[in-house]
């Protein structure tokens, strides 16, 4: 492929574009580990994680992708053959399901259509049903990335509060975390899993789970095998700001820097940034005359928008052209949505007027690939943003 000219637009759901100030403190020389320096540091991202968590319980940080913190989360607190309630909204729920049956969990797999999120009347009629306390958690994925759909996670606590069961609520905020509004403590979620590469801005490589009480508790019995995951071990080191094995140093200073972009924005600014453009994209998706993969509107994704292709046309060569043509990635479809969805990512370092150079790349792609579309979605989303 010959250069291309100009700044590539990385529109993909996550890894999103790193910004420069967090790009030049992950430059800072490496430091020792067994420091005092460090332990600063550590003390520091630790502490500042909390807040974007909303907890005041305790968080961990691995040096791993988000596939590491779903298994922290799965083999601190359950036991072989232990039930969990999972449900299919997507394909990264799909994926966390066949982990946990990996482990040798007892999976309830709720089916789904891809386009909507966990139903809290579902999950309270499965909770009620379950009169012995069979079932030990509930593991939810709040944003699927692969289908831009949020599940209202408050929903789901008072669902479990009705039918008064005491599973763990597990839920996933890989896309979600800094982008849309997140509660653990005041949600009553368990264990949060989170990683660094959406929504804080980062490159991949940290794992993340935040983690109750309740949920240290249940890790007291929990008989899964586990080693480089326990718990444990990371929560005694921490204590004194260090880690039980080589941390990822110069990703903690990116962190460092973007846990404090992320309160000079203040959090609820930036929830409404993310709402705004969101916004924006859907306005231009629906101008276009294209259908959102998301069915409910309450369920609508603030971090991405999947939209749906006109049968006979393929998502994948329309993405293809566009970033040929105009140095543009866009998230392809993943397992069954191969093909017949692209994915606009706008979360994490993101205003405006990237979003307006986005959508003109898709609505030119479009009409390159004489995909039957309406034109004017660039207009109606710069419309919206002007107005509000
Ligand atoms: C919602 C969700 N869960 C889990 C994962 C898996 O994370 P990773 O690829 O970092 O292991 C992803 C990745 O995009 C995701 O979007």
């Amino acid at each position: 492929m010959s250069y291309l000219s100009g700044k590539h637009f990385l529109q993909i759901p996550g890894p999103t574009n790193v910004p420069d100030r967090v790009l030049r403190a992950m430059s800072s020389p490496t430091i020792d580990h067994r420091g005092s320096e460090f332990a600063r540091l550590g003390y520091e991202v630790l502490e500042g994680l909390k807040q974007i968590f909303k907890t005041s319980s305790t968080v961990v940080i691995y040096p791993s992708s988000g596939t590491g913190a779903w298994e922290a989360a799965l083999v601190n607190t359950l036991s072989p053959g232990d039930k969990i309630l999972m449900f299919e909204t997507g394909y990264f729920a799909t994926l966390w399901r066949n982990m946990a049956v990996k482990l040798g969990l007892d999976v309830d797999f709720v089916s789904g259509d891809w386009r909507r999120g966990v139903d809290p009347a579902v999950v309270e009629e499965k909770l009620s049903e379950d009169k012995k306390h069979n079932i030990k958690a509930l593991a939810v994925v709040h944003n699927e990335t692969s289908t831009g759909v949020t599940t209202r996670v408050p929903e789901l606590r008072k669902a479990i509060d009705r039918a008064r069961h005491p599973a763990l609520l597990m839920v996933d905020t890989i896309s979600s975390l800094a982008s849309i509004d997140y509660r653990h403590d005041e949600w009553g979620v368990d264990v949060t899993i989170g990683c660094s590469q959406k929504g804080l801005m980062l490159p991949p490589g940290l794992g993340l789970n935040a983690i109750s009480d309740k949920a240290l508790k249940a890790a007291k019995s929990s008989r899964l095998p586990k080693s480089y995951w326990d718990w444990e071990g990371m929560i005694n080191d921490n204590q004194s700001g260090f880690f039980p094995y080589t941390p990822a140093t110069n990703l903690l200073y990116g962190l460092r820097e973007s846990l404090w972009m992320l309160v000079e924005e203040g959090f609820e600014n930036v929830f409404a940034r993310h709402h705004r453009l969101a916004e924006a994209t859907r306005r231009a998706v629906k101008a276009w005359g294209l259908e959102i993969l998301c069915l409910n509107p309450e369920e609508y994704s603030n971090s991405l928008t999947a939209v749906l292709m006109p049968s006979g046309y393929s998502a994948d060569e329309l993405r293809e052209l566009i970033l040929k043509k105009f140095n543009m990635s866009l998230g392809t479809g993943l397992g069954k949505l191969k093909g017949k969805i692209f994915r606009i990512g706008h979360l994490g370092d993101f205003n405006e007027l990237m979003l307006a150079g986005t959508l003109s790349g898709i609505e030119m792609g479009l009409a390159l690939a004489k995909v039957p579309f309406s034109k004017g979605g660039v207009t109606e989303a710069l419309d919206y943003l002007s107005r509000h």
